[in-house]
C-alpha cells in the first residue's frame, strides 16, 4: 500500500516521535478524564487514526488489536515497541486517514486523539471515517481546537500558527473541528468542550467526544 498524501520530514518527523514520546505521560495526565468518558468500552478491535508513538494503547485491553492508521514512519519503530509492550496486537497502516483502504461498514470503533489538527482534510477524514463505520459504529476523539473568535487566546492561537505548523508538522490550532464532526452526517454526536491548564496555551482549548454512525 503506499501513501501520496502525507509527506515524511526527515528532521522533523523523529523530532516529534520524540517529544510524542517524552511528552507522553503529561499529555495523558491532562486528557486522561476526557480519553476515560469517550474511550470508554472499547471493542476488542479498534481502528486508531495517526496512532503516533503508542500514546492511547493505555485504553485498549491487553490482547486487543489496534489498526494503526499512521502515515509518518518516524513514529512506526516506538509505536511497535510500546504495542508489544502493552500485549496489544498492532495492525499498521502507513496510509493517511484521508484514504484507509479499509472496506465500507467494517468497523464498530475508530478512535483519535490530536490528529484531526494536523490531517491535510478534516472533512474528507470524517467522510471516510463514516464510511468504514459499521451502522451503529462510533467515532470516538480527543482533539484541540480553535477558541472562540475575538478572545485573547484565539489571537494568540493566530500569531503563532506558523512556527507552530513547523514544529509540529502541519499541526493548526485554528480549526473548529466540532463543526466538522457535526457536519459529517453522522446519526449523532455528543460533543464536550473544556479548556487544560497546560504550558501549551494554544493547545489547551479542547473537544472531546462520540459520533455515531
Ligand atoms: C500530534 S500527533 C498525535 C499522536 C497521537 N495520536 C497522540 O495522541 O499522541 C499527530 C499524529 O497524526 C499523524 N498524522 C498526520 N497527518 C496524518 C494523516 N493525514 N493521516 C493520519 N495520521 C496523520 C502524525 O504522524 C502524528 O502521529
Amino acid at each position: 500500500m503506499t501513501d501520496t498524501l502525507f509527506h515524511a520530514h526527515p528532521v522533523r518527523g523523529p523530532m516529534n516521535a520524540a517529544f510524542f514520546w517524552a511528552a507522553g505521560g503529561m499529555f495523558d495526565r491532562l486528557l486522561r478524564s476526557h480519553k476515560r468518558r469517550v474511550y470508554a468500552d472499547l471493542p476488542d478491535t479498534v481502528v486508531e487514526l495517526g496512532a503516533g508513538v503508542g500514546a492511547n494503547l493505555r485504553y485498549l485491553s491487553p490482547g486487543s488489536t489496534l489498526i494503526a492508521v499512521e502515515p509518518n514512519p518516524a513514529m512506526h519503530g516506538r509505536l511497535r515497541r510500546a504495542a508489544r509492550r502493552s500485549g496489544v496486537h498492532l495492525d499498521l497502516r502507513p496510509v493517511s486517514a484521508e484514504r484507509t483502504h479499509l472496506p465500507d461498514a467494517s468497523v464498530d470503533v475508530v478512535l483519535s486523539s490530536l490528529v484531526l489538527c494536523s490531517v491535510g482534510d478534516p472533512g474528507q477524514v470524517l467522510r471516510e471515517v463514516r464510511r468504514v463505520l459499521r451502522p451503529g459504529g462510533r467515532f470516538v476523539f480527543v482533539e484541540h481546537v480553535a477558541a472562540p473568535a475575538g478572545t485573547p487566546l484565539r489571537r494568540l492561537q493566530r500569531w503563532v500558527r506558523r512556527p507552530w505548523a513547523w514544529c509540529f508538522e502541519g499541526c493548526s490550532c485554528e480549526r473548529d473541528l466540532a463543526s466538522v464532526v457535526g457536519d459529517a452526517g453522522f446519526d449523532r454526536v455528543d460533543v464536550e468542550s473544556y479548556r487544560l491548564r497546560s504550558p501549551f496555551l494554544p493547545f489547551n482549548t479542547q473537544i472531546a467526544g462520540v459520533a455515531t454512525r
